[in-house]
């Protein structure tokens, strides 16, 4: 059971996969959870669990591509429970994409549902957590492609990578004023959403393990959090290794 209690926790994009599973695992610490994704029935189902679980659950049906939804959706937490203590920016996607057959308006989708979600909620998130006494976390579930250019992920990683830097420097700003921030990089998880989606998963986690992850990166809010351990590393390999080398490698492994 994760050892957070009695906390306001937002956690958008929360209708199914690692958000859904976080959800559950947060349930039994008797806290107050706001959950949100577009899908009304599935989202309705997390609520019953959480509840049924032992938390308070505010289910609230909303785009987090629209920044007007996004900033009620803050309103509605703070005015339900009184503050956000901490809020997990779930939300994303990053399907196989190729460089050669890509549109320009794949890549700026891609860009407004990695990226452009994070800002439609770090914006009224800061906001609301200045206002709060204790301050707040902000975390995000970014990906281990947002460390590196991977091939077939292209614009997805090129999307958490911004991410990642906007809140690298969201941190700087505004730890000194209550404010934490936690990126959270999964390599491969097996949720429904990518089961059919044809790109290799090297070193693949189950949707549990992977929550397990992130609520303990809730929990001790480390700046980053990396898992599993083996994808992690070979990230951090690749990294070091000069280009063509990386790229080589790469390139098997996305075409194995
Ligand atoms: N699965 C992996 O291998 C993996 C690896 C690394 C990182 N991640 C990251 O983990 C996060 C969760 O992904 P997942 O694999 O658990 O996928 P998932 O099951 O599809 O979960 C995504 C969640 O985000 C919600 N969502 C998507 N678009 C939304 C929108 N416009 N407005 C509101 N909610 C929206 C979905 O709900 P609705 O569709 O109901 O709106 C769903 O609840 C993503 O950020 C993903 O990039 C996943």
């Amino acid at each position: 059971m994760a050892r957070i209690t009695d906390r306001t926790i937002l956690i958008v994009g929360a209708s199914s996969g690692i958000g859904a599973e976080v959800a559950r695992q947060l349930a039994p610490g008797k806290n107050r959870l706001v959950i949100t994704a577009r899908r009304a029935p599935e989202l309705a189902r997390v609520a019953e669990q959480v509840r049924a679980a032992g938390s308070h659950c505010l289910p609230l049906t909303a785009d987090a591509l629209d920044p007007r939804a996004a900033a009620d959706v803050v309103a509605a937490a703070a005015s339900e429970f009184g503050a956000v203590d901490i809020a997990l920016l779930n939300a994303g996607d990053g399907p196989d994409m190729a460089m050669d057959e890509v549109s320009v308006a794949d890549v700026s989708h891609i860009m407004a549902l990695n990226y452009g979600v994070v800002v439609n909620h770090l914006v009224p998130l800061t906001e609301q957590m200045l206002r709060q006494q204790n301050g707040g976390l902000i975390a995000h579930t970014n990906s281990l492609a947002g460390l590196m250019g991977l091939p077939r992920q292209g614009p997805y990683s090129a999307a958490k990578a911004a991410a990642r830097t906007l809140l690298d420097a969201a941190r700087v700003e505004l730890e000194p004023r209550g404010i934490r921030f936690t990126t959270i990089h999964p390599g491969f998880v097996a949720t429904e959403r990518i089961s059919e989606d044809g790109l290799p998963k090297p070193f693949e986690i189950s949707e549990e393990r992977a929550a397990r992850h992130v609520t303990r990166a809730l929990e001790r809010e480390p700046a980053h959090a990396y898992f599993p351990w083996p994808t992690a590393a070979l990230v951090r390999t690749l990294r070091t290794l000069p280009t063509p080398l990386s790229s080589l490698i790469l390139r098997k492994l996305a075409y194995r």
